[in-house]
């Protein structure tokens, strides 16, 4: 049955894909049996009954209770089977594991824009480790849309001024399509995502060096975006006004007194330093409260850092 199987139905490439089908082949046999049943039994019954001749007198038949308490209690066996199974499957793909990864998947006409926990941004397409569960939380910017995975088997609406979420662990290394699924707009039949499912090796690459835009910006601009995704806005300025740390306008070149009073240059390593070991050295005036950023930037957003400031006159 498998080729029918691959007819009616997406792939399957999620953990949650096998139960909801098996779910839906259930129904559909159940379907299909009591299809036949009464299309057979409709037939026979006119055939059965039907008048043979013009003075036949039509038997008075009333009422059989046998066979209404069957005809009653075995689909109510099954509608219960069908509620407990679609309740369970249903629980389950609302509650995403506690170790998964969570991705922000924000909706507006008509892209889709994800955010991993670091800040990196991508827009229409994302990438997933496979077999790891992946938590991602909807919203949206202006109308209602839905993020749908047929070969998962995931859809949840993405609603303005609420969190939703869907959750799924893919099985199978591969690209997968995204459909937004609820009428947006005159694009909505081209707000389309991919999700990219690789391998642990190919995940981790992809972290550390991102995408071909990451690779390919120029560096001041990659800074620039650096500056604004991943939080060093809320506390270095860009205009000379001092606030949980140091401005970065005209940071460049400058000698620095730290607590220890050391003099400092500010130059391409000390820069370097002060993202990844921040409480190496803290210029004196203010507080050891800037958080180390190893793991979260990638080599190259350390140089598009270093080369933002050096414009910052
Ligand atoms: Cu977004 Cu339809």
């Amino acid at each position: 049955m498998n080729w029918l199987h691959d007819f009616i139905l997406p792939k399957q490439a999620s953990t949650l894909s096998g139960n909801i089908d098996n779910l839906f082949w259930f129904i559909t046999a159940i379907n299909v049996v009591f299809f036949a049943l009464i299309a057979i039994l409709v037939i026979h019954f006119m055939r059965k009954y039907r008048r043979k001749s013009e003075n036949e007198v039509t038997p008075h038949i009333t009422h059989n209770q046998t066979l209404e308490i069957v005809w009653s209690v075995i689909p109510l066996f099954l509608v219960i089977i069908i509620f407990f199974w679609g309740f369970h499957g249903y629980v389950n793909a609302q509650v995403a594991p506690a170790n998964s990864i969570e991705i922000q998947a924000t909706g507006k006409k008509w892209v889709w824009q994800f955010e991993y926990p670091d800040g990196m941004r991508t827009l229409n397409a994302f990438h997933v480790p496979v077999n790891r569960p992946v938590r991602l939380v909807l919203s949206s910017e202006d109308v209602i849309h839905s993020f749908f995975v047929p070969s998962f088997r995931i859809k949840k609406d993405a609603v303005p001024g609420r969190y939703t979420e869907e959750w799924f662990t893919a099985t199978e290394p591969g690209v997968y399509q995204v459909f937004c699924t609820e009428y947006c707009g005159k694009g909505h039949s081209d707000m389309l995502a991919k999700i990219y499912v690789d391998d642990e090796a190919a995940y981790q690459k992809w972290l550390l060096e991102g995408d071909e835009e990451i690779k390919t910006m120029p560096l001041p601009e990659l800074g620039k975006l650096v500056y604004e995704n991943k939080g060093c806005a809320t506390c270095h300025s860009l205009d000379g006004t001092r606030g949980q740390g140091p401005t970065w306008k005209g940071t460049w070149g400058a000698m620095h007194t730290m607590t220890d009073g050391k003099q400092i240059k500010v130059d391409e390593n000390y820069i370097r330093e002060s993202i990844l070991e921040p409480q190496n050295h803290i210029v004196q005036g203010y507080e050891p409260i800037m958080p180390t950023f190893k793991g979260l930037i990638r080599d190259r957003e350390v140089l598009g850092v270093i080369e933002y400031i050096k414009g910052l006159k």
